[in-house]
């Protein structure tokens, strides 16, 4: 099954609390959106290998820990999955971005594909698919059957604010991805939206509302 990490740090919780209140503008939210992402990717990158490196330092030679070179894909789902790639830029900058384009059909809440582009080795990276809401999990389900189906392998899924239902939907159906969130919420409401959530991720991250 997939584990499933929540992120309880004093500083994610606080800066998720202020994300959620309604009077938080646009600007605002996008500023908080890359500091929680860049905190998450602190902690999700825990387990990143290390090799050992000779240097020297102004003082002497010494041997000392540096990145083993995993090489990792950051895939959002468009569109909002979007706000979380330059906070976790800050952290790998060396990741490559992948984009995969979902919506969900406002009558059905199925997700629709429109756009899929990976990298080319996808099937030696290290993936973190990133969108900042897990409410149905239809979304993640699918585009994670999509990377699977390009190639990709080592998955991991990171989001913001999730549903139980989505939690459980992701773990069925992709039980080898672990699941990295900063909230567990309470649950869907009638339109498929998460209770008490943030409102819509998108138009919040764009001013579309
Ligand atoms: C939102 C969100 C997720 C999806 C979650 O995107 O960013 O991708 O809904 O819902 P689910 O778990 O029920 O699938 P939306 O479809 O609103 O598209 P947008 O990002 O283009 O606004
Ligand atoms: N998509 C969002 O943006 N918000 C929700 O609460 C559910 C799906």
């Amino acid at each position: 099954m997939s584990k499933v990490y929540v992120f309880d740090h004093p500083l994610i919780q606080h800066k998720v609390t202020i994300m959620r209140m309604k009077e938080t503008g646009t600007k605002e939210f996008k500023e908080l959106a890359k500091e929680v992402v860049t905190l998450m990717t602190y902690e999700a990158t825990r387990d990143l290998p290390l090799k050992e490196v000779e240097i020297e330092t102004p003082m002497c030679r010494t041997t000392q820990k540096m990145l083993a070179g995993e090489d990792i894909a950051i895939i959002p789902i468009l569109r909002a999955g979007l706000g979380f790639v330059d906070g976790m830029l800050a952290c790998v900058p060396n990741a490559k971005v992948g984009h995969i384009g979902l919506y969900r059909d406002p009558d059905t809440h199925m997700p629709v594909e429109y756009y899929c582009k990976l990298p080319t080795d996808i099937e030696k990276r290290k993936i973190f698919v990133v969108d900042p809401m897990l409410a149905t999990g239809g979304s993640a389900v699918d585009a994670i059957n999509s990377i699977k189906l390009r190639g990709g392998k080592d998955i991991v899924f990171m989001c913001l604010i999730a549903a139980p239902e989505g939690i459980e939907k992701l773990s069925q159906a992709h039980p080898d991805v672990d699941i990295y969130i900063a909230a567990k919420d309470e649950r869907l409401n009638e339109n498929a939206y998460i209770l008490p959530g943030l409102g819509d991720a998108g138009d919040r991250l764009f001013g579309t509302k």
